[in-house]
């Protein structure tokens, strides 16, 4: 096990994170595969410890990182790729609903970060996943619960980079564009909804889970040594703030 190649990946099982523990894997990390279908986890892993958590589970997500300190014997990076997405607009979301989207990628993101830090030292790196329509305020196919999750994504990702910045922690997120993922093949099923994601980016398509992935991994790398508290926008040119 390399100590200073040691990463834990939410969300490892699919889209973001599989391509992300992927790349890390061939990198030459110690990839801890985190996410609630173990069973996905276990084919991007390889070799590499593969832990079932729920991230909406507090008592889940303490035994899990109790876990990852047991098999790596602490961390250097953590990606924070876990969450979930849904389609419904303001009239009707119900308030469980938005809040089963808050829990799972703002409470998920929250403590999963709180549980890595203590096994982290100074020259630890985390990246969380943002997006777009965090930045927008949706209006892509995920709306006002999603929107929400993802804009506070930002601030929790600039509030823990305060916080652990101090304790030489680096910080940042990714707000990726529309990624071509499990996650939103549902809607991108309908060609008109696919046509018109495709033509929000200057490149007229959209993303993949390996150019995601690559943005992550540069955030987890020393080569981002002075890089903290930032946001890598990767949307092929939707946004361009
Ligand atoms: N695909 C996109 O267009 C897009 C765009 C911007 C941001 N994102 C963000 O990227 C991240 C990954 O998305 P993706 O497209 O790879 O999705 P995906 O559905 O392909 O993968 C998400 C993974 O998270 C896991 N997961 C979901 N809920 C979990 C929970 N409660 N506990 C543990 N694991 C859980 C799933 O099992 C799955 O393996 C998400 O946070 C998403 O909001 C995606």
């Amino acid at each position: 096990m390399g100590v200073g190649k040691r990463v834990a990946v939410t969300g490892a099982g699919s889209g973001i994170g599989a391509a992300t523990a992927a790349l890390l894997i061939r990198e030459g990390w110690t990839v801890a595969c985190l996410d609630r279908n173990a069973d996905a986890a276990r084919k991007v892993a390889g070799g590499h410890p593969v832990i079932a958590v729920d991230v909406a589970d507090e008592s889940s997500v303490v035994a899990a990182f109790r876990e990852v300190k047991m098999k790596l014997g602490g961390l250097d990076a953590l990606a924070t790729c876990a969450g979930i997405f849904e389609t419904a607009t303001l009239m009707d979301t119900t308030a469980d609903a938005f809040r089963r989207i808050l829990d799972v990628n703002v409470v998920g993101t929250f403590v999963c970060i709180r549980e890595a830090v203590p096994l982290m030292a100074s020259g630890a790196r985390i990246c969380t996943v943002s997006s777009v329509a965090g930045l927008r305020g949706g209006g892509l196919m995920g709306t006002i619960s999603y929107a929400t999750s993802k804009g506070a994504i930002l601030a929790l990702t600039k509030n823990a980079a305060r916080t652990l910045g101090p304790q030489g922690i680096a910080v940042n997120t990714i707000a990726p564009g529309v990624i071509d993922t499990p996650f939103a093949a549902g809607p991108m099923a309908d060609p008109a909804i696919r046509q018109r994601m495709e033509g929000l980016s200057s490149f007229n398509r959209l993303g993949t889970a390996e150019e995601i992935a690559e943005g992550i991994a540069w955030l987890l790398s020393p080569k981002a040594s002075f890089v903290h508290g930032a946001t890598l926008v990767a949307d092929g040119g939707m946004v361009m703030y």
